[in-house]
């Protein structure tokens, strides 16, 4: 996230046409895709390289090759990602001639993983002009394939010498998607099984979370406004909440992975503490990929419970419920699963800015509503001057004085939103709580890009700023593997805790003992 140091223009005309961050002189490349017949592929990966093509955002030569095991020509894997783009691309409708032209860029050479000459094979693909056909010699390769094949698939490039020296040109940059390792030691392993064959500058680790542009909203708020820093801190914040809550269960082909993760490794481990990063952590001196991450890594440094026990994290399951039948029937799921589909904890940052602020993380599938945000919960100023007053419908009533909130809202619904006490109109001197709220809808015509594209223009930029560095992960890791350890050796006694369609199980509620507070638990927009 390179930013000039100039402002260039100042843009208060919001409706004005704006094609943000023009990339040139941008440079061509080879995607390789592995794992091209897969879900990720034709759901994310495909539709955004689409988007971006639409957009202008790739250069003109920029290439996009299948490689997959499966056996298939050029013009049938153009048909499946044609079907593909028509049923998940962002902007809808898809106009034809962007189409033709974005599948013109698209190819198809068959590979089996584990097989070296495959990947001979494929280098010759890329190097040998055919019927005036030149692949651009930088290249990324796209790994949508199980985690098991990371290390296998990198090791294998080397070897067939698709990879080039880190630093130079033409460049090499491998894409690995979540879940990176499923405990600290695996992560370790696979960071030096990969580090053998890659500089850390030729990784990219997707938390497609870090690619959503409220994500990266919460440092422009923070550190692009002088109102709220100097207020984020023990001083003023009574506690935060982050909550990642999904009204989705887990559907279809996907019980078998979720069956052996469960949201503690699903979603926490990345996405959770990643947001719980970037609302703690401190302003980095240049806006710059290392040291944005190297603050992100002070935080997950000084991430630590209250006790040397494990009662500062709740697990649930869903069973049976408004919103559908138990976890335990869904397909591919154990009858006597004991996955955690929810999962909850209070957690602190121990360093100078938030030691004793207590941070309460949650997140489960077949919750009421899909809703990510994060609030920020001010102390109460400290003596109650006036009367407050709270209403529901025509009814108000004297009330206890309310927190200030700031609400980040990561998606739907995507904004900030304020809570505020404001005086009521009338002859008495009564306090009222309002909500001030920015929706992006509301303020910028267009859509917000997809997670995905931004990702991909970053990868062939070739900023690291969005990605997850190594020792973040590990960090990540090494804060929850006990958790992990601990859930995984004493089985629940309640499983199913909660019904689908609620807001998990009441036992989350105990983590605010002592604290006075409660979960945000509302479907306002
Ligand atoms: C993925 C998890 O990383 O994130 C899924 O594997 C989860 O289980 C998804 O549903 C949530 O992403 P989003 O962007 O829909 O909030």
């Amino acid at each position: 996230m390179t930013v000039p140091g100039d402002i260039l223009v100042d843009v208060d005309d919001t409706s004005a046409p704006f094609r943000d961050g023009p990339l040139g002189p941008e440079p061509s490349a080879t995607v390789i895709i592995f794992g091209a017949t897969g879900d990720l592929t034709s759901r994310k990966v495909v539709p955004a390289l689409f988007e971006l093509s639409r957009a202008g955002y790739l250069a003109p030569e920029t290439a996009v090759v299948g490689a997959a095991r499966r056996v298939k020509s050029t013009e049938g894997f153009r048909a499946e990602m044609a079907a593909a783009i028509r049923a998940h691309a962002r902007t809808q409708p898809i106009a034809e001639a962007d189409l033709a032209l974005f599948l013109r860029r698209v190819h198809y050479q068959p590979l089996e993983f584990e097989v070296p000459s495959d990947y001979t094979a494929l280098r010759e693909f890329l190097e040998t002009p055919s019927r005036g056909r030149t692949f651009p010699r930088n290249r990324v390769a796209y790994l949508a394939t199980a985690p098991a094949f990371f290390s296998m698939v990198t090791h294998n490039l080397r070897e067939a010498g698709l990879l080039y020296e880190p630093g130079g040109e033409p460049w090499s940059r491998v894409v690995f998607e979540k879940p990176f390792g499923h405990d600290l030691q695996s992560a370790q392993a696979l960071n030096r099984q990969l580090s053998q064959c890659l500089a850390e500058s030729q990784i990219c680790r997707i938390d497609h979370y870090l690619g959503k542009d409220t994500v990266q909203n919460l440092l422009a708020f923070r550190f692009g406004n002088g109102l709220f820093e100097p207020i984020f801190n023990r001083r003023y914040v009574d506690h935060v909440q982050v909550t990642v809550a999904e009204d989705q269960g887990i559907e279809g082909a996907r019980g078998a992975f979720y069956d052996q993760t469960g949201a503690l490794r699903d979603v926490v481990q990345n996405h959770v503490l990643q947001l719980l990063c970037l609302v703690a952590m401190e302003p980095p001196s240049v806006c710059g990929a290392e040291e944005i991450r190297a603050e992100k890594v002070k935080v997950l440094q000084a991430l630590c419970a209250e006790d040397a026990g494990f009662g500062w994290a709740v697990r649930g399951q869903y069973g049976e419920g408004p919103l559908g039948r138990a976890y335990r029937d869904e397909d591919r799921i154990a009858a006597n699963s004991n996955t955690e589909t929810y999962a909850a904890m209070r957690v602190y940052i121990e360093n100078w800015r938030w030691a004793g602020v207590p941070f309460l993380l949650r997140t489960g599938k077949r919750m009421p509503v899909r809703r990510t945000e994060i609030v920020v919960v001010f102390r109460r100023p400290p003596t109650q001057l006036f009367r407050t007053v709270r209403c529901v419908g025509d009814v108000c009533r004297l009330a206890a004085m309310e927190p200030n909130l700031i609400i980040f809202r990561i998606q739907p619904d995507e904004g900030v939103l304020m809570d505020l006490m404001v005086k009521r109109p009338g002859m008495n001197m009564d306090l009222h709580r309002v909500t001030s709220r920015f929706y992006y809808r509301d303020a910028f015509p267009q859509a917000l890009p997809d997670a995905y594209e931004r990702l991909l223009v970053d990868v062939i930029r070739g900023d690291q700023t969005l990605f997850t560095h190594s020792t973040e992960i590990e960090r990540a890791w090494a804060f929850l593997t006990p958790l992990l350890d601990y859930w995984g050796a004493v089985p629940p006694r309640d499983f199913p805790n909660y019904a689908a369609g609620s807001w998990g199980p009441s036992a989350a509620d105990r983590l605010f003992d002592g604290l006075g507070g409660h979960w945000r638990n509302t479907r306002e927009p």
